[in-house]
């Protein structure tokens, strides 16, 4: 790529992270005020930073296909609303018991375990009602199909069932296979819906180009938490916002624990490299997808 063409793809994350920012703080500040600590909790779990990769996929997908950027706010805020509410839920005691998440003491630590609970059950159930909302002024099939996809990836089809896999898995041998379908679970789900909220946004997607963005997004879903298996091993808990080396102390099955580090690598870069081939046939519309499967595997946080 030339550095023309990075810087702008650059310019494209930061504009549309800015974007998301104020289209979360909007809705989070528009809840009433009746019950202020819950209120004040799901405010603190969406907005203390975040790389915002979900919302900005949705961002993307809408511009490869043409789509009209304001349709992509609510889906856009649905899937990070959705992702917070999973963060705080897996840092619970009962789940992976963090205390740091994005440079900042955990939700159930900043209050407590049962706001915490709760703040995630709000959250979700926001995520569901904003997508339904007649206000939402796309048409009503385009807002059920978001809403039924959405509620798929996050619920027993999509990331709950892999969190559950991903708990009775500790301090077991996986193998690869099933690895593969945890990790496509619990983070490959809701990455992947990202894609298709986005794409479904632009109400003008052919079924082919949904298949082609579904094989996309199911590579950079895997790749996704390969690489955050990888960053547990390779970053620092500075960089990364959460503690490093969480996965080695709790003996969870990762790909760098299966495949080692260079081959945990190794499948990443493949993953990306079939993720960018499955949107081959898109004009440069598509570039800012094909830069967030390059970015995926190449952050360091
Ligand atoms: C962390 O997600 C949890 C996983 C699903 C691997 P992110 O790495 O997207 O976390 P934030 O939103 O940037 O904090
Ligand atoms: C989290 O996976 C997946 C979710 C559904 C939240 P991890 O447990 O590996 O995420 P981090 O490393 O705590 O962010
Ligand atoms: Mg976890
Ligand atoms: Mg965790
Ligand atoms: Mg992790």
């Amino acid at each position: 790529m030339s550095e023309s063409k990075s810087l702008s793809i650059d310019s494209f994350m930061q504009q549309f992270q800015l974007r998301i920012e104020q289209v979360l703080h909007q809705h989070l500040h528009a809840l009433p005020a009746d019950a202020e600590k819950l209120r004040t909790a799901m405010q603190y779990a969406c907005l203390q930073g975040g790389k915002r990769v979900r919302p900005v996929l949705v961002y993307a997908a809408a511009k490869a296909l043409a789509g009209n950027m304001d349709n992509a706010d609510v889906p856009a805020c649905a899937v990070e609303l959705i992702h917070c509410y999973s963060l705080v839920h897996d840092d619970l005691p009962a789940m992976d018991d963090d205390d740091l998440r994005r440079g900042k003491p955990t939700t159930h630590i900043a209050f407590d375990e049962a706001t915490a609970i709760l703040a995630g059950d709000a959250l979700q159930a926001m995520a569901l009602r904003l997508l339904s909302d007649p206000n939402f002024k796309i048409a009503a099939e385009a807002r059920l199909q978001m809403v039924h996809h959405l509620a798929g990836a996050a619920g027993y089809e999509g990331m709950v069932s892999g969190q559950s896999i991903d708990f009775n898995a500790v301090g077991n041998t996986l193998s690869v296979a099933q690895l593969e379908k945890m990790h496509s679970l619990k983070t490959g789900a809701l990455i992947n819906a990202s894609v298709l909220l986005g794409a479904l946004s632009s109400e003008r997607a052919s079924t082919q180009q949904l298949d082609a963005l579904q094989r996309y997004g199911e590579c950079i879903g895997l790749a996704f938490q390969v690489q955050d298996d990888i960053l547990d091993v390779t970053s620092d808990t500075a960089t990364l916002g959460k503690t490093q080396g969480a996965d080695q102390a709790l003996n969870k099955p990762t790909y760098v624990s299966l495949l080692g580090l260079v081959g945990a690598q190794n499948k990443a870069d493949s993953l990306c490299a079939q993720a960018i081939e499955a949107i081959a046939d898109f004009d440069e519309n598509a570039d800012a997808l094909r830069a967030i499967a390059r970015f995926i595997i190449a952050r360091n946080n």
